[in-house]
């Protein structure tokens, strides 16, 4: 069980609002104790008695209620947490002015707990350069944006503005607070909000939409590194990794699902590629970097889930090294091998969408999402699939959890499950 953290979540005037529901009911099924502060304007999109019946709270709204025991300092000064979602563009202006015209703005000045906001609005509105500049400027003070995700709008127009799901955005928000959330297979055994179950179905919805196995990759090249180098130290040993290539073969087999050509460029894999890909087997990073940049130069995607050495013997020996000659220690010499997605990125060719993955044994969860911004930028390339890896965690095993990261460090999706879930979810997110 996570700790109990008051956590305050802010509902603004958008159709998303009743979406808001279902990050109330994820948190408050995760053992928190969840206050919401709703705007004038969401409680016309969303009755007060869900929230209240949701939140097993009194919904606060009014500035000028409870005056007496200072209601609109003290909701911010008791929160570990405040989540804003739906943020709406105007929440979002006001935000990042510092305006404190109503409760939640109160509030938000008011605490110094971690922000998290999910913002929905349509696709124009989030494009705007207002938007654009005030997105900046919350990032900037170390605000947690969640979404928005591409899709359907209200209307008939689709495309980047709907707000993010919203356990992603329960998930995401704990995470920002330093807590791990209670996997879903664990939490109460309750049915889900009806939102919650509404988004289901529109998935399935969309997912019906589309031929088994979905076409949006149809004709397209995906170039997929996976499983671990090696670097020989002599005819007999060599300088390896634990990387098993289960989470690349993965996203082979869902991007072959989806009628996509697949190159995969595969070292040392602990399982069978699947049939159909065109298979190029490595041993060592440089052997890799030269496969996979040839390839890139035809493909639409390019996915490095392979863990590249980044250093390689000085010298690889003909003979075996001897002990006899090594005595009591034995140093080797290494040197660098290139950043081979480093250079992806430099010779990427106009609409090429390259994805970058980050194994990390960072234990604290905004510290690692922390460290998954500071590899994307420096790599360069568009998304970057973040996990936790560890002695008994990530290698060899069925399942992942990962975050993904889009150029400017935002987060745009979370997944938890087998590594084909994963890497369908991830398919999504790139296609
Ligand atoms: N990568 C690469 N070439 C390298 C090292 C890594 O292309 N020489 C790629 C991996 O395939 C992965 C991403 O870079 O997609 C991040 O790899 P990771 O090992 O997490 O990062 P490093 O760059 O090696 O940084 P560090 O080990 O210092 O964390």
């Amino acid at each position: 069980m996570s700790a109990r953290l008051t956590i305050v979540v802010g509902v603004t005037g958008g159709i998303a609002a009743y979406k808001a529901v279902g990050v109330i009911r994820a948190l408050v099924l995760d053992g928190h104790s969840v206050h919401v502060v709703a705007t004038e304007a969401a409680l016309r999109f969303v009755g007060r008695p869900t929230l209240e019946a949701i939140s097993r709270n009194p919904v606060a709204t009014d500035l000028y209620e409870g005056v007496a025991e200072v209601r609109h300092v003290a909701l911010g000064q008791s929160a570990d947490l405040i989540v804003i979602a739906p943020a709406t563009a105007n929440t979002i202006a006001k935000l990042a002015a510092g305006i404190a015209d109503d409760l939640l703005g109160n509030t938000v000045l008011a605490s110094t707990a971690p922000l998290v906001i999910a913002p929905a609005m349509h696709t124009e509105m989030w494009r705007n350069a207002a938007t654009v500049a005030n997105i900046a400027t919350l990032r900037g003070r170390g605000i947690h944006i969640v979404g928005p995700a591409s899709g359907q709008l209200t209307g008939a127009d689709s495309g980047p503005g709907r707000m993010e799901e919203p356990e992603v955005i329960a998930r995401v928000a704990l995470r920002a607070a330093g807590v791990s959330p209670r996997p879903a297979a664990t939490a109460v055994p309750e049915p889900v909000a009806d939102v919650v179950v509404l988004s289901e179905r529109r998935r399935a919805n969309e997912a019906a939409r589309l031929p088994r196995g979905g076409v949006d990759l149809a004709g397209r090249r995906v170039v997929i590194s996976a499983g671990g180098t090696r670097e020989p130290l002599d005819p007999v040993r060599f300088l390896g990794n634990r990387s098993s290539g289960r989470q690349g073969v993965a996203l082979a087999s869902a991007a072959l699902a989806r009628g996509a050509d697949v190159v995969l460029v595969a070292a040392h894999l602990e399982v069978d590629p699947p049939e159909g890909v065109e298979l190029v087997e490595v041993q060592t990073a440089l052997e890799l970097q030269s496969a996979v940049t040839e390839a890139a130069r035809s493909a639409d995607i390019v996915v490095m889930t392979a863990a590249v050495a980044d250093y390689r013997p000085a010298e690889t020996r003909d003979a075996k090294i001897k002990k006899s000659e090594a005595g009591e220690t034995l140093t080797l010499e290494l040197v660098a091998n290139p950043d081979v997605l480093a250079g992806l990125a430099h010779d990427k060719r106009d609409g090429q969408v390259l994805v970058g993955f980050a194994a990390e044994t960072e234990p604290d969860p905004s510290a690692l999402i922390e460290l998954g911004r500071g590899k994307l930028a420096a790599k360069g390339c568009d998304f970057l699939v973040l996990n936790q890896v560890g002695w008994s965690q990530g290698f060899a095993t069925e399942s992942n959890e990962v975050v993904v990261l889009r150029k400017g460090g935002d987060i745009v999706m979370e997944a938890s499950g087998t590594k084909l879930s994963v890497a369908d979810r991830i398919l999504d997110v790139i296609a």
